[in-house]
């Protein structure tokens, strides 16, 4: 591949691994099973990342399965979110590029639940931050927090560096974190996450005393660890499949009510919001269920996003949901999500959401935000006047 036998695209997909490899020490590659691509809206990449895309699509294919994360609008609906159109034609033109590549047009953050789910102990090679951390974690894959380009390399040649998280002795934890405060809801597991993600930094934290975690709570928790530090794995002992790997003479932090309470203020301004999203990362089925009961019979008065895979939302389709959903007036933001979506352009001002994640980057972009649980968010969005 390095001597360019398999094309121009694969030769310079081999270059960015090896000079990857040597930069972190890496003694050699891995196979991967799966890769997840991020740097996908192009309010991020720009014109130099299309170029980039574009000219890898020339010879390049993807040798394993690979998905890919949100785009800036949603690919089909994006006049009615608003969307200027010669932003949605170069949205249209990197979507077209990893097309090319063989990528499979997901266009989610929640790979894992729209297919595909790596098994425990399989080599992936992921983008998308939160990604990252629930794989890690909560399945047992492993994988290190790629960028666009190296995700993107390993897709064309279907391995990746064998260093950082890939290696077991880097998988052990680094800090403790005794868990003092319960944990009633996923917004309260995001708000822990957005608090130990400072202290942790790009370590590996290890929850301790807590009892029970669902698939929302863990997703919450790994996009909010990744947001305000640089965590890409983490345990929660008795509940995460390498929990076991032990956390001896560790310094550890407590997080309490109090500390609860602070972060929740932390991630609060002032003032009414005039628009609302829900599902980052992506929502769940489960989620899709909690919102059409929130939602069932009442009408929403601002603009509501629910953004979710496409796959999530036909299996609430399926179920029922959706239609109690979309009745109240909410829309379903396929594709895309309130960050990546250039939403500061639209003329919102106060976002109210139920991720710290969501948050902490519609902040950077200048957005006033109101942190709250999802019935908050539902209640926010049908309150009147
Ligand atoms: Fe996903 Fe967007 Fe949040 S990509 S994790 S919904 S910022």
């Amino acid at each position: 591949m390095l001597a360019g036998e398999r094309g121009r695209a694969t030769q310079k997909a081999m270059q960015i691994l090896v000079a990857l490899g040597k930069i972190y020490d890496a003694e050699r590659l891995v196979r991967v099973s799966s890769v997840q691509v991020s740097g996908v809206s192009y309010k991020n990449l720009g014109d130099a990342g299309l170029e980039f895309l574009s000219e890898l699509a020339k010879d390049g294919k993807a040798r394993v399965k690979t998905t890919l994360n949100p785009a800036g609008m949603s690919l089909t609906d994006w006049r009615s979110q608003g969307i200027d159109s010669g932003f949605a034609e170069k949205q249209l033109q990197v979507i077209d590029a990893y097309g090319r590549l063989g990528v499979e047009i997901t266009c989610t953050c929640t790979p894992y639940l729209a297919g595909n789910e790596p098994s425990f102990g399989q080599h992936i090679a992921w983008g998308e931050s939160s990604a990252v951390a629930y794989a890690n974690s909560v399945i047992g894959a492993r994988t290190n927090r790629e960028g666009g380009p190296s995700a993107l390399a390993a897709s064309l040649t279907g391995r990746t560096p064998l260093y950082g998280l890939h290696i077991r002795e880097n998988r052990v934890p680094t800090i403790a974190v005794d868990v003092e405060a319960k944990l009633r809801v996923p917004e309260e597991f995001s708000a822990m996450g957005y608090f130990v993600g400072r202290a942790a930094k790009d370590g590996v934290p290890y929850f301790r005393g807590v009892q029970h975690a669902s698939l929302e709570d863990l997703k919450t928790l790994s996009a909010a660890l990744a947001s305000s530090g640089g965590v890409a794995m983490f345990h929660v002992e008795g509940l995460t499949p390498e929990s076991g790997l032990g956390a001896k003479d560790l310094e550890a932090l407590t997080f309490t009510r109090k500390d609860l309470t602070e972060t929740d203020s932390l991630l609060n301004d002032e003032g009414a919001p005039d628009f609302v999203s829900v599902g980052c990362p992506h929502c769940s089925l489960t989620e899709l269920a909690t919102l059409a009961r929130l939602l069932s019979g009442r009408q929403v008065r601002r603009e509501f996003w629910v953004c979710c895979s496409r796959e999530v939302k036909r299996q609430g389709d399926e179920a029922g949901y959706s239609r109690l959903i979309e009745e109240s007036g909410a829309k379903f933001a396929l594709d895309t999500c309130m960050v990546v979506a250039p939403i500061e352009e639209l003329g919102y001002k106060v976002v109210a959401t139920n991720s710290a994640k969501a948050s902490h980057y519609l902040r950077n972009a200048g957005l006033k935000v109101r942190f709250m649980p999802l019935e908050g968010c539902v209640a926010e969005a049908t309150r009147s006047g």
